[in-house]
């Protein structure tokens, strides 16, 4: 894959939990240790990818060319509350999965009309916590524990249409990996629709919420305080 490849997160559902599993096993224990702030070993994984609610919840990925998934985003949400997780496999990280699955995200919340959303950023956690200054996230410390919040803009015409257009060809390139393995060239030689054409989230018309707010949504496996 060249550093030139968009990646298009299509989103999964049930029939997805087998993709999930193997994803989330395949990190090792210091990347479960940052995904989920604490090295959960196999069968807790389990445990966590059987607890999703695709119904309440939304998981987006960017696969292989075999649907094997390189890198997925958990968006948990309960009303206003969401929470993102985020994972890339190790073998593929720094290749920008892990911007477009962030993207996607905050695009789908957008979208859903939620106003902010929080990632868990452990303070060994450098790729997460670029990622959060990148896009502009306030960081709060408790402990050695970080989490960063971004209050998002509200929804526009373009978000809607965007967002239209990305399923639409998400779902086409993932027919064409269904039945036969030229998806990923399809992919990289399609023109991809970039996740904000009307440019990034400008960050200087954001407010920050400073107040230590409840929040309840999770996407790490923790029970909802
Ligand atoms: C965090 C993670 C999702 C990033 O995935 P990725 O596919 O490598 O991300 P990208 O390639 O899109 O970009 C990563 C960015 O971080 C930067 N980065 C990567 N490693 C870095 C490091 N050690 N220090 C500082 N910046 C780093 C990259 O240069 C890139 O910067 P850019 O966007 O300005 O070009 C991935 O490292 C991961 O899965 N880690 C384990 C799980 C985790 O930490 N999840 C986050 C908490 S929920």
């Amino acid at each position: 894959m060249s550093t030139n490849t968009v990646f298009l997160a299509a989103q999964l559902g049930d029939i997805h939990r087998i993709s999930l599993r193997e994803h989330f096993l395949t990190l090792d224990a210091a990347d479960r240790h940052l995904r989920f702030g604490s090295s959960l070993n196999d069968s807790a994984v389990l445990n966590y990818v059987d607890g999703i609610d695709f119904e309440r919840d939304e998981v987006y990925a960017v696969t292989d060319d075999a649907q094997a998934i390189l890198g997925a985003v958990h968006i948990a949400v309960i009303g206003q509350d969401a929470e993102l997780g985020l994972s890339v496999l190790s073998a593929v990280r720094g290749q920008g999965i892990g911007n477009a699955l962030f993207e996607r995200a905050v695009m789908r919340l957008r979208n859903r009309c939620v106003r902010e959303v929080r990632v868990r950023c452990l303070h060994q956690n450098a790729a997460m916590m670029h990622l959060a200054q990148k896009y502009g996230m306030k960081i709060h410390q408790e402990g050695t524990d970080r989490e960063a919040r971004l209050e998002l803009p509200a929804a526009t015409t373009g978000t809607y249409m965007l967002e239209w257009l990305q399923d639409r060809q998400a779902s086409y390139i993932g027919n064409l990996q269904d039945g036969s393995r030229f998806g990923q060239s399809m992919l990289a030689a399609l023109p991809a629709f970039p996740v904000f054409p009307i440019g990034p989230v400008d960050h200087s018309n954001l407010k920050w919420r400073n107040e230590n707010t409840q929040t309840t949504a999770t996407a790490t496996g923790r029970r909802p305080d």
